[in-house]
């Protein structure tokens, strides 16, 4: 049964390409979705991809994914460092999740150096801009693959 993973990318990700460069990278997020559909094809995994700016809903999204998606990957952007209420839905949702952040969020400011839905994640991969979601592909691959890491 082929495996199936919602890809949520937050706040302000839909001006990438715009955003500053030398945090973000040049890529637009449709370019990203793009490597982020290739790789997944190639894996034999099965993507759902959205973006929004808005808490609620990325917080609907993650509740309609019960039951019919297998692992979630978000870059929640600075909701990451602010939204109990996305941890909560991640947690109730209890799939395996990874965290992605485009930029190396630790050699930056030092709110951004706290998150808030780190500790109900799998893991969390930032610094290694699109190739962040790739990876986080590959480590829900094998975790499906072994039920662990
Ligand atoms: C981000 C890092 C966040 O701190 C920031 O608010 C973003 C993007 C990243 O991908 O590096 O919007 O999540």
């Amino acid at each position: 049964m082929v495996k199936t993973i919602l890809v949520i990318n937050g706040p302000n990700l839909n001006m990438l390409g715009k955003r500053e460069a030398e945090h973000y990278g040049c890529l637009t997020l449709s370019d990203i979705e793009k490597m982020i559909r290739v790789e997944a094809e190639n894996a034999g995994l099965n993507v759902v991809l959205m973006q929004s700016n808005h808490e609620g809903e990325i917080i609907d999204r993650l509740h309609g994914c019960m039951n019919i998606c297998d692992g979630i990957i978000i870059n929640a952007g600075a909701y990451t460092h602010t939204s109990y209420a996305i941890r909560d839905a991640i947690e109730l949702v209890a799939l395996p999740t990874v965290e992605v952040h485009l930029s190396n969020v630790y050699a930056r400011e030092t709110f951004r150096h706290k998150s808030v839905i780190a500790p109900v994640c799998l893991g969390q991969i930032s610094g290694l801009r699109a190739y962040g979601y790739v990876a986080a592909l590959g480590a829900l691959k094998a975790y499906f693959e072994k039920g662990e890491l």
